[in-house]
Order: structure tokens, then C-alpha cells, then sequence
């Protein structure tokens, strides 16, 4: 197994951010992630999608793995242990795991890093850097629950992807960028248009 690199803009990137997609439901969050990360620019995009997340996005949304690899900058094998993601010496500013399941938030939380996915996640811990988890599942068992407290305590930022209302829906997509626009404000990434309680928009 080698470390590939899927570089497909030559965009100057001033943010490096690691998106991880697992197989809990809503690998819709993942791929509009990505797709927002690139239509703002100045972020590189390093892409790892697990097993389950090929799966699951091929089952939701109709998407080959292929197509998904395409929305990054960047992806790697997620057998790949030894490629750069996997060391604390490569500089990211961020990772977020859009969806991420109960099995990647499991191991992430107890330092099981026997893929890169979970690996690269203990590394962004580790480094101190900000890691975002959209921990989608439902409803909570209490081990859940408390290994959400632990990975909180550890620094980590859950966010599950729960919808809000108040901006007025119209379609699926306005729930998932609703989602997708938090995830973006965590990252230090705020969108003009994105939808906000108390600011008014012209019609
Ligand atoms: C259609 C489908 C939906 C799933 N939804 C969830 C889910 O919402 N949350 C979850 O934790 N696991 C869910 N799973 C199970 C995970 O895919 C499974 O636990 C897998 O081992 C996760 O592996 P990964 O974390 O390496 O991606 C789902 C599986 C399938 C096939």
C-alpha cells in the first residue's frame, strides 16, 4: 500500500483541512462539505472516506467512491497507515468527520488507530488541533453518550447533525447546508450567506 495524492486544483490553499467520511448515514454531509470547501477556495482538501462510507454514500446518494475522491484536493487510502495524514509532522489546521459513526468515534476515543481515518484523528487530537465530529446516530445508548463526554473532555468538538428550524427550510438541501454552514462557522470559515438567527435577509 502506497500513499497516493489526488491533487486536482492547483489552487493556492492557506487552510489545510482533513475530511473524513464514515459510514453512518448522511455521507451527503461529507460530499457537500467538500463541495463547499472547494467554491470558497483557499482551503486544501485531504480526503479520507472509510469502507462503510463507499458504501453508505453509494447507497444514499448514488455516488462511487470515484466521484467523492474528486471533490477533494487530496485522498488517501484508508489502509494507508503510513501515509503523511498518519504523522503529526504534516500540517493541518483541522479535521472534521462528516458523518462520522459510533465504530470511528468509538475508536477515536480510545486511541484504536488501526486505520487512517482514526489514526489522523488521534494525530489532530494529539497535535492539539481542532477536530469536529458529526456523530450521527439515534437514539443514544449511555456508552454513547459517555464516549461523547470522554472525546469532548479530550478536546474534540461533537457536532451531530441535528437540524434547526428556524431559518425556514424549503428543501433537504437547506437542512444539510443549515449543518454544513455550523461546521463551517467551527472551522473559522463563516459564510456570508449563511442562514443566522436574528439577521434578516433581502428578499
Ligand atoms: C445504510 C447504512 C446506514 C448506516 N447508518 C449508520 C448510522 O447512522 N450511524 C452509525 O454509527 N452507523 C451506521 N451504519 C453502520 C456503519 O456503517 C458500520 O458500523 C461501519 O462498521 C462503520 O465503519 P466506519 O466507521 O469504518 O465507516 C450504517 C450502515 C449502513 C449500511
Amino acid at each position: 500500500m502506497f500513499c497516493f495524492q489526488n491533487k486536482v486544483s492547483e489552487k493556492v490553499a492557506f487552510l489545510e483541512i482533513v475530511v473524513g467520511i464514515s459510514g453512518a448515514s448522511g455521507s451527503i454531509y461529507g460530499l457537500r462539505l467538500l463541495e463547499r470547501l472547494r467554491a470558497r477556495g483557499g482551503v486544501g482538501t485531504h480526503l479520507i472516506l472509510t469502507r462503510s462510507g463507499e458504501r453508505t454514500a453509494w447507497l444514499e446518494t448514488g455516488k462511487k467512491a470515484a466521484e467523492i475522491r474528486a471533490l477533494a484536493d487530496h485522498s488517501y487510502p484508508v489502509e494507508d497507515i503510513g501515509c503523511r495524514l498518519a504523522s503529526g509532522s504534516f500540517l493541518t489546521d483541522a479535521m472534521v468527520i462528516a458523518p462520522c459513526s459510533v465504530h470511528t468515534m468509538s475508536a477515536i476515543a480510545y486511541g484504536i488507530s488501526s486505520n487512517l481515518l482514526v489514526r489522523a484523528a488521534d494525530v489532530t487530537l494529539k497535535e492539539r488541533r481542532k477536530l469536529i465530529l458529526q456523530v450521527r446516530e439515534t437514539p443514544f445508548h449511555v456508552g454513547h453518550l459517555r464516549t461523547m463526554t470522554q472525546l469532548a473532555e479530550m478536546g474534540a468538538i461533537v457536532a451531530p447533525p441535528i437540524p434547526g428550524f428556524y431559518h425556514q427550510p424549503q428543501t433537504v438541501m437547506d437542512i444539510v447546508d443549515f449543518s454544513v454552514d455550523r461546521v463551517l462557522d467551527l472551522l473559522g470559515l463563516p459564510e456570508t450567506d449563511a442562514k443566522r438567527w436574528g439577521e434578516k435577509k433581502s428578499e
